[in-house]
């Protein structure tokens, strides 16, 4: 019944509770009479300082509330999340009790932090604990023997985040709350709110609105077993963060995408091999820009490989290949072009020796009259004429040939290409997405 007064009282926000039912005058005195009647006026360590854990007969229960209230940094390659939270927390000292109608109707009262014994509860996960403002000096004396403190840290704490579908990835971090000295035979941890009350109001109380959206908070309870003999006691808050990915896919997924379809409507480009070559190059320079500004991201994690990452490096490669292809293709083609030329040129010049040193041998055996000869001659002009162009004809096949076969090849490959293109993106996109 205390309980879900004190749930209610702590939750809200506004610590103010002092009443009204008195004048200044009274209200100070009132204020001296209470520090009396506690006996914090005679600062007796065990009854202030050591209380409840001396005299209290059962454990102390320990009620705890953390709310997150910013994401200030996640950052991937330390593999740590900064996080700015709310701590309430509240513990029993029946030491501290009063009866409120006698004291003015005061529910609450403030006292010197130091005077108290206050529950030694750290983070286990912390690298760094900042206090987000000051610490307060101070704590919250409540009138049915609990005594409250709030404070606002600044934590950094470790968390392994998975990266493989880094920028549509989600990462839970934990918070994980024990005692330091306390095993639990002395003091157990638990949460006022419960986790669904905790998930609201860190929204609702959520300051900032960066890369990082805050999904829910879940809360277990747990123990630990120190050196194996000491049980302590665990509230373990579980953070589930979602990234929100716009950023990275304007900035990386669609430009290397982007590259990729201007890869492949470069077979289309109409000229010389070489300004498609210099245009492929240009594009594979491109993405190792991307690859360098992903490698500042991610960190170097053995076990999966970032989905990302096989993306930019998939598209660099299937880039690569083609450029080699294009490089194959250029060179069957320039094969041809020399065949042309150098068949040309030799036709022009000469093919009168060819053809005569074909045709010497019967040449010289039926030399025998002039007429005869003369005949000859023109016959034999007539087929050196003919034997030019079959021979011609035949080297244009040859250089028609490369060319042909460069074509056939271009066609192949620009199909097998987009074939590829489409399974590497549809397997990555399920990989990515749906899993
Ligand atoms: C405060 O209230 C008391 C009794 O109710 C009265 O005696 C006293 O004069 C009041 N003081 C002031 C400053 O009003
Ligand atoms: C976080 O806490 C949960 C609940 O106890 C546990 O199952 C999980 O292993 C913890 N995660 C890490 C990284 O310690
Ligand atoms: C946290 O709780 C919500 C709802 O209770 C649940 O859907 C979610 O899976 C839980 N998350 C974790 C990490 O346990």
């Amino acid at each position: 019944m205390y309980l879900h007064w004190l749930m209610f009282f702590l939750a809200s926000t506004g610590w103010v509770s002092d009443a009204s039912h008195c004048n200044y005058t009274e209200y100070a005195a009132v204020k001296n009479k209470l520090f009396t009647h506690l006996g914090l006026d005679k600062n007796d360590f065990q009854i202030t300082r050591m209380w409840p854990l001396i005299f209290l007969p059962h454990l102390a229960i320990i009620y705890v509330d953390l709310y997150v209230t910013s994401i200030i940094e996640v950052n991937e390659k330390d593999q740590s999340l900064t996080t700015q939270v709310k701590i309430i927390t509240a513990w029993p000292n029946s030491n501290m009790q009063w009866d409120k109608s006698s004291f003015c109707e005061m529910e609450t009262f403030v006292a010197p932090k130091n005077m108290f014994w206050t529950p030694d509860i750290g983070i286990i996960e912390s690298i760094k604990t900042d206090f987000g403002t000051k610490e307060s000096p101070y704590v919250r004396l409540i009138h049915i023997g609990y005594i409250a403190s709030s404070d606002i840290l600044a934590l950094t704490t470790a968390c392994r985040m998975d990266l493989y579908r880094f920028p549509f990835d989600s990462h839970t971090c934990n918070i994980t709350l024990q005692s330091t000295a306390h095993s639990s035979q002395e003091i157990t941890i638990i949460t006022f709110s419960d986790a669904e009350w905790v998930t609201i109001e860190s929204k609702k109380t959520f300051h900032t609105q960066g890369e990082w959206e805050l999904i829910s908070i879940n809360v277990t309870k747990s123990f630990a077993k120190i050196i194996g003999l000491i049980e302590m006691d665990q509230l373990i808050y579980q953070i589930t963060i979602k990234r929100r990915p716009l950023l990275y896919v304007i900035n990386i997924i669609i430009p290397v995408f982007v590259f990729l379809v201007l890869d492949v409507m470069s077979f289309f480009i109409d000229g010389r091999g070489t300004d498609k070559l210099s245009f492929k190059v240009t594009l594979l320079l491109s993405i190792s820009v991307f690859l360098l500004i992903l490698n500042d991201t991610l960190p170097s994690t053995a076990e999966k490989l970032p989905l990302i990452g096989i993306y930019c490096s998939g598209i660099f490669i299937l880039i690569g290949i083609s450029i080699l292809e294009t490089i194959l293709v250029n060179f069957l083609k320039a094969k041809g072009a020399e065949k042309i030329s150098v068949e040309t040129t030799a036709t022009v010049t000469g093919q009168d020796d060819s053809v005569r040193d074909l045709q010497s041998p019967p040449d010289s055996v039926t030399d025998q009259n002039e007429e005869q000869s003369c005949t000859f001659d023109l016959l034999k002009q007539i087929l050196t004429e003919c034997c030019a162009t079959i021979q011609q004809n035949q080297q244009e096949k040859i250089s028609l040939c490369w060319t042909r076969v460069a074509r056939i090849i271009n066609v192949t490959f620009l199909v097998l290409y987009i074939f590829t293109i489409t399974m590497f993106l549809s397997v990555l996109r399920k990989l990515w997405l749906y899993m």
